[in-house]
């Protein structure tokens, strides 16, 4: 039988760490609100002024992924490339990274399905590979929130708590009676919170993309209605995670490590004490990182396969919520 199995990951962030307390100083915060209403302690920025853009910050973390595979660019048979926040509107980023690999002609596939973009590549890629259309695929998160963001007392709600950063796996296809890798999935979607959660640019209700109103308004930003989403994160988030379990028939203590995406510390915590799962089995980074969205669960792994608090043979949990609405979970085999 042919499973999808992760063979190597990389994760890159650029080198400007931006403290709470350095954040104070443009807008009208706290370290104090920010670490106890999120969690976040710092996150990182691309340097102001730096021309690089997302497939850059995707090129650093695949160039260590494809080393670790020992897979060389050209071999692979699909780019995925998961990002609320492109190089450009069109293409997508995914085109860019290929360039910028030298993975000549492979074909590059850009999905926009936010904080669940990492859940929903990994579906793809195992739909790819099942299906014996692709054995070795790039699967990318990466994110540059940064240029985005309203620096402003109005918006400090989104800004202080999204980073930038990538993190990539390569996804193998693996002949094997043994029952690894990519086990068991389940993704939602429920429109009516499309707006919940947006960048309004450039799919305007009216009017043209230069209309005034679009800065007057500011439709070039991103808006958050942070109160309903987390409303929806505490409620969904342990509800998928009953689901995949009775779908795998599988236990909370079958399940060595949950990795949630991390949008908010409080809703990880919430989602922790519903499901009865131990702290030690629960790992977060938005301390470090706050949210990268796409890139946030692929770096969580690779940071738990660095500190070796992941091994062969652990059952892991991944899932997570965020804007569309979006949300899901998959149970992973380590080979
Ligand atoms: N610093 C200081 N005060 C802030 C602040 C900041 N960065 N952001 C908001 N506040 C203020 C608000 O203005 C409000 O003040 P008021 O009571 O005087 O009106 C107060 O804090 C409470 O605001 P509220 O929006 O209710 O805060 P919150 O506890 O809901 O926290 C979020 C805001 C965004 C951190 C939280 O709602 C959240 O994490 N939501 C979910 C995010 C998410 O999951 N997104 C999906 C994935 S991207």
């Amino acid at each position: 039988m042919i499973r999808s199995v992760i063979r190597s990951t990389g994760r890159y962030v650029p080198e400007r760490r931006v403290t709470n307390h350095e954040l104070t100083d443009i807008l009208d915060t706290t370290d104090e609100w920010v670490t106890q209403r999120t969690g976040i302690e710092a996150r990182y920025w691309v340097e102001e002024g730096d021309d690089s853009g997302t497939s850059d910050l995707a090129l650093n973390a695949a160039k260590i992924a494809l080393e670790r595979a020992d897979w060389q660019p050209e071999e692979l048979d699909l780019i995925v490339f998961s990002t609320m926040t492109p190089d450009v509107n069109v293409p997508g980023s995914g085109v860019f990274l290929q360039d910028k690999l030298g993975a000549k002609n492979v074909p590059a596939l850009d999905i926009r399905q936010q904080c669940t973009g990492f859940l929903h590549g990994l579906e793809i890629c195992d739909a790819y590979i099942r299906s014996g259309k692709a054995t070795k695929i790039l699967l990318v998160g990466a994110e540059y929130q940064s240029r985005y963001l309203e620096l402003t007392a109005a918006n400090r709600d989104t800004a202080v708590i999204f980073g930038d950063g990538a993190g990539v796996v390569c996804v193998e296809a693996l002949e094997t009676q043994d029952e690894v890798g990519l086990i068991t999935s389940i993704l939602h979607a429920d429109g009516r919170y499309a707006q919940a959660l947006r960048f309004g640019l450039p799919a305007r209700k009216s009017g043209h993309i230069t209309d005034p109103a679009v800065l007057e308004n500011n439709e070039h930003f991103p808006y958050m209605d942070g109160q309903k989403v987390f409303k929806l994160a505490v409620t969904r988030l342990p509800k998928i995670i009953a689901e995949l379990l009775e779908k795998a028939n599988m236990s909370i203590e079958d399940i060595d490590m949950f990795i949630p995406h991390q949008a908010n510390l409080r809703i990880n915590d919430a989602v922790r004490e519903r499901m009865k799962i131990p702290a030690d089995k629960m790992y977060n980074n938005i301390q470090r990182y706050g949210n990268t969205t796409a890139a946030t669960i692929p770096i969580a792994f690779d940071e738990l396969l660095e500190k070796k608090l992941v091994k062969s043979g652990d059952h892991i949990m991944f899932f997570g919520l965020g804007a569309g609405l979006t949300w899901g979970g998959l149970i992973y085999k380590m080979v």
